[in-house]
């Protein structure tokens, strides 16, 4: 299809009258919002969720018998149910309710390191991960004695999948790998990474924090054990993420934290554990977020992913183009396969630099090593300008980018 009908079929402007805080002013100028990346703006339907559950139904969780405690109970576990539907899981059962990706992986990490790794063994990552899939399996690494392999990357921001293979072994005790890299915007082949790592006996652990806003995922389809992402990069609230694992690795899995909520019986004795989920929910939960996740789902899904993704895809191709005509401007990230990230470095000019000029007009990116050191140090790079687009970004937001770069070039260079 071509771009313009791609544009012009996705009402943009409709999607943008639900998002309130995009008619702000930044700095005197009309906000553009391209740092969706690191979280994205919330539609009224969020927000009016968020306010009635304070005015309405605030009441903690799987405990009372009140009335005003089985409003929230029963709305929090809305959410796990939109969400079995909305990754295709086999079992509502399979969704554990955590605080973020971070903190999904870290469960993992913890709790399978715990369980099945042991001197020797080796975990599998790849060059273009974000800190928060990295620095767990390292420190689970040193507790175990395991060992930490990174697959390399090309100069397009690519896997290196020869080198993936030759590090499959029977001592690979788990791969885990970003589905759609924050700082490049790579989408990995994630069916091929399953399977080889399938083929070799170990398990793959997603981090689908910059995917799941973006591309229809079905953790069955995939045949994936383990997929983590954050309410907050969704339009849903910050507070509360998810973790889907496959239902027997997370009966096979220790509790990751102890208290109120994950048991069934407690003596001084002996404590036994909760069933799924609630094994690894200890503790009061972020409610309100929890509840208004569900919210920001039935928003995805009415627009539909595959429509988003479409319409994002136009408009990244349309940034791309338009950036790569202004002198000295290097995109990092030029993967065949991407998703809505554009990152870019001025020559002569600190991503920093660049960041601020662009904040003077109202437009807002992100500028750093975005979480990934690693990757910028293989790149040889301190950090760069990052573009991430949502669904109501707009060709005006485009321009409105390009234009301030170009005046970032005429007074940095
Ligand atoms: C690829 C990726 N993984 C993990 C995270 C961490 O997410 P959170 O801070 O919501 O836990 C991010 C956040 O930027 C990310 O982009």
């Amino acid at each position: 299809m071509e771009r313009t009908a791609v544009l012009e079929q996705f009402d943009v402007m409709r999607v943008r009258k639900d998002f309130p805080i995009l008619t702000r002013t930044v700095n005197g100028k009309p906000l553009v919002y391209l740092d969706n990346g690191a979280t994205t703006q919330k539609p009224q339907q969020v927000i009016d969720a968020i306010v009635n559950y304070y005015t309405q139904m605030n009441s903690n969780v799987h405990r009372g018998v009140h009335h005003l405690s089985q409003l929230a109970t029963d709305a929090f576990e809305v959410t796990r149910h939109k969400l079995q539907p909305f990754i295709h899981a086999a079992h509502e059962h399979e969704i554990i309710l955590t605080k973020g990706t971070t903190e999904s992986i870290n469960l993992v990490a913890n709790c399978y390191g715990k369980a099945f790794v042991h001197a020797g063994d080796e975990i599998i990552i790849s060059a273009m991960e974000h800190h928060s899939n990295i620095v767990p399996w390292q420190i689970m690494c040193e507790e175990r004695g395991a060992l930490l392999k990174v697959v390399p990357i090309n100069d397009a921001g690519e896997l290196d999948m020869d080198a993936y293979r030759s590090m499959l072994s029977d001592r690979t005790r788990l791969v885990a790998m970003t589905y759609v890299s924050n700082a490049l915007g790579t989408i990995n082949p994630v069916n091929e990474i399953i399977a080889l790592a399938h083929a070799a006996g170990a398990p793959v652990l997603l981090d689908a924090a910059q995917a799941v806003q973006h591309l229809t995922i079905d953790v069955q389809a995939l045949d994936v054990d383990f997929l983590a992402f954050s309410g907050h990069k969704m339009y849903g609230p910050t507070g509360v993420g998810v973790l889907y694992g496959k239902e027997k690795w997370l009966n096979a899995m220790p509790p990751y934290q102890s208290g109120g909520e994950m048991i069934k019986e407690v003596t001084f004795a002996k404590t036994t554990y909760n069933e799924l989920p609630f094994k690894f929910e200890a503790g009061t939960p972020n409610i309100e977020a929890g509840i208004c996740l569900a919210h920001a789902i039935d928003y995805l899904m009415d627009i539909g992913l595959d429509n988003i993704a479409r319409y994002e895809h136009e408009l990244l191709d349309y940034a791309t183009q338009r950036l790569l005509r202004i002198p000295g401007l290097r995109i990092i990230g030029t993967a065949k396969e991407k998703s809505s990230v554009v990152s870019f470095l001025l020559d002569g000019a600190h991503p920093y630099d660049v960041g601020v000029i662009l904040d003077k007009l109202g437009i807002a990116v992100r500028t750093g090593h975005h979480c990934t050191q690693p990757l910028m140090d293989r790149y040889g790079i301190p950090g760069t300008v990052r573009a991430s687009i949502a669904l109501y970004n707009t060709r005006e937001d485009i321009d409105a980018l390009v234009a301030g770069v170009e005046r970032a070039a005429s007074m940095l260079i």
